[in-house]
């Protein structure tokens, strides 16, 4: 799309839905291949603990090394976003039910959201990427409020296991990249809705 202008700088949020963290730390692998500067930033649930997943110290290792700088961990280091003019585009990926709750109402008590907050200030663009069990149930009304607020924009989801899991709604991350073009020019991405 014109409007994009590379290399695009991006802040790169990552919440603690750790099973989804292998796909997001390709995806954002494949950004900086791609030749985008990306900020890392990290809430603090999924900088410090260890889960079957993976240890923190690895994958706080593995995303320093991507993005060839030091992780923002707190809301200190957040702060300078918006004032500093850091970033072009803030993702969220992966984002917890708990992050979209902050989100929605506007929360900073972590370096995640402050980083969301931060970057707003410059009416810039937000990507969330959503992986969570209670998308269709105690989140959805917080995805509904995120989705009509200006400068929010989803990386299109789909139900993951329909069966066992019947709320649960996750981002199909290989579409970062064009959700990240099209909300440069303050476009969602269609289709939203996967099957
Ligand atoms: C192993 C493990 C997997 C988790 N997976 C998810 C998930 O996929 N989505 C989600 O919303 N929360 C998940 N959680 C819960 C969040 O980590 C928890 O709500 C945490 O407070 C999120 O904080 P944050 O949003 O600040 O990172 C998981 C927790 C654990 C221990």
């Amino acid at each position: 799309m014109e409007c994009e202008k590379k290399p695009v700088r991006v802040g790169f949020c990552l919440t603690g839905s750790f099973c989804t963290f292998k796909t997001a730390i390709a995806a954002m692998e494949r950004l900086k291949d791609s030749g985008y500067d990306i900020i890392p930033i990290m809430s603090h649930n999924a900088a410090f603990t260890d889960t079957r997943f993976g240890k923190a110290a690895d994958h706080r290792e593995r995303i320093k090394n991507i993005c060839g700088r030091d992780i923002i961990l707190t809301v200190t280091d957040a702060e300078p976003i918006g004032p500093r003019d850091m970033t072009d585009i803030m993702v969220v990926a992966p984002c917890t039910g708990n992050t979209l709750a902050k989100l929605a109402y506007s929360m900073t008590d972590g370096a995640a959201a402050m980083s969301v907050k931060s970057h707003l200030r410059g009416g810039k663009p937000v990507v969330i990427a959503v992986a969570t069990n209670d998308a269709l149930a105690g989140s959805f009304k917080n995805i509904g409020t995120l989705m009509n607020y200006r400068h929010y924009y989803f990386v299109p989801f789909a139900q993951d296991d329909c069966v066992r899991k019947p709320n649960s709604l996750v981002a199909d991350l290989s579409r970062l990249e064009d959700t990240i073009t099209a909300a440069l020019c303050e476009k969602q991405i269609q289709p939203l809705l996967l099957r």
